[in-house]
């Protein structure tokens, strides 16, 4: 059987990791078929050409159009700018193909229901890049939540912090204007962790927030100074709809936070911590000690955890943010192979939409908004 092909739209950031994904994947996981890297697309001809001679794709091209229409491609891969999403995965869907979108899903939660429903009726499969939920250490944290070993749950508190923005000469780009990016911090770094969210704790009832923006204005690669059109900092106070509350707050300006996606999820009968810049650690407070001997203590990430052994059969020897992505590319496809369901799906990039909509909605008109969650897709 002959592999699913790939076809890939951006070559930046993103790009490259879902390139080096594809290109591991199959000699990670022993399960699937070795992917096919059919065609890329750039925004021009060169940068494409350019591209699919570093990353090995058989095909580029300057037209995304011509990449979906390629009978070589079944999965459309969007990693472009975010105002970009939509229009491509739309167009995909509506071309039968699969499509794997970068998150956000889209700009507006009118645009993430189109999608969302578009993918239910092409029957196809969909899937959204949240990839900080396929860390077996996340998916160890879910487990020891779902079984009860920590209690009920009591408090959860998200944060997600970068400093990307945090100096005033970090220039102006796409992610500054709301035209490309929709929201600022929120959906660029808000996104994952409300997806973490609602992995690990579920989704909110009811929430207040409020959003700031620190540094005004920011100067374009061509020296002329541009107003800032979404927020730095982005805070949310949260009632879950099981009455569990929980709070988020969001920053790209967060001065030496790298990649500071962070929780304390407190139960009953325990608690645990972790913080992706140490991703190879969860922390599991479990208590019953001696007085004077409780604590946290350290799980470090081994084959004992989520698909950890599949990279590397020793213990403490850790995973990185390309491995993630290597995971997320094994479901995927695995899910193509077996006509099967991904998560997270369209459908969970619909709901994160419309909670990063409710806090800026929240924000904007200093209220508690309530979220109606019967009106799902599926
Ligand atoms: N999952 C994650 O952890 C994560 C991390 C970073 C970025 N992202 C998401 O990935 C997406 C891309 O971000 P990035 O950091 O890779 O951006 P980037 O600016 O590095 O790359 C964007 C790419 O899209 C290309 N492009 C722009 N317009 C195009 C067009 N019309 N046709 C074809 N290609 C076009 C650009 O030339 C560039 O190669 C964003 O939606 C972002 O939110 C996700």
């Amino acid at each position: 059987m002959a592999g699913t092909g790939f076809g890939l739209i951006g070559t930046g950031f993103m790009g490259r990791a879902h390139a080096i994904a594809l290109a591991s994947v199959a000699a990670v996981f022993d399960d699937i078929e070795a992917p096919r890297a059919a065609c890329i697309a750039d925004a021009d001809e060169e940068s494409a050409a350019r591209a699919a001679r570093a990353l090995r794709f058989e095909r580029a091209c300057g037209d995304w159009r011509a990449l979906v229409a390629d009978s070589a491609v079944d999965v459309v891969d969007v990693c472009t700018p975010n105002h970009l999403h939509y229009e491509m995965a739309l167009a995909a869907l509506e071309a039968g193909k699969h499509v794997f979108c970068e998150k956000p899903l889209a700009l507006t939660v009118a645009e993430a229901e189109r999608l969302a429903r578009a993918a239910q009726s092409a029957g196809v499969v969909h899937g959204v890049g949240l990839n900080y939920t396929t860390n077996p250490m996340i998916r160890t944290a879910r487990e020891i939540v779902t079984s009860g070993e920590i209690g009920e749950v009591l408090h959860f508190s998200g944060r997600y912090f970068e400093d990307y923005m945090a100096s005033p000469e970090a220039p102006f780009t796409w992610r500054c204007e709301r035209r490309l990016a929709g929201s600022g911090a929120l959906a660029d770094l808000g996104s994952h962790l409300i997806n973490m969210m609602h992995y690990l704790v579920g989704r909110p009832r009811v929430l207040a927030a409020d959003t700031s923006t620190a540094i005004r204005e920011r100067r374009r690669p061509d020296g002329v100074m541009q107003v800032v059109e979404n927020e730095d900092v982005a805070r949310a106070f949260i009632e879950l709809e099981s009455g569990v509350p929980a709070t988020l707050e969001i920053s790209r300006i967060a001065t030496g936070r790298k990649c500071g996606l962070a929780f304390d999820l407190f139960g009953t009968r325990g608690a645990l911590r972790f913080d992706q810049e140490r991703m190879n650690e969860l922390e599991l407070f479990t208590g019953g000690e001696a007085p004077g001997r409780a604590g946290y203590r350290t799980l470090l990430a081994g084959p004992a955890h989520g698909d950890y052994a599949r990279f590397c059969p020793a213990p403490g020897h850790g995973l990185g943010i390309n491995d993630l992505k290597v995971i997320e590319m094994h479901d995927f496809i695995r899910a193509v192979e077996r006509g099967e369901r991904f998560y997270p799906d369209f459908d969970e990039g619909l709901a994160v939409q419309r909670v990063m909509q409710a806090i800026e909605d929240a924000a904007a008109e200093h209220c508690r908004v309530t979220l109606d969650w019967t009106a799902e897709t599926s």
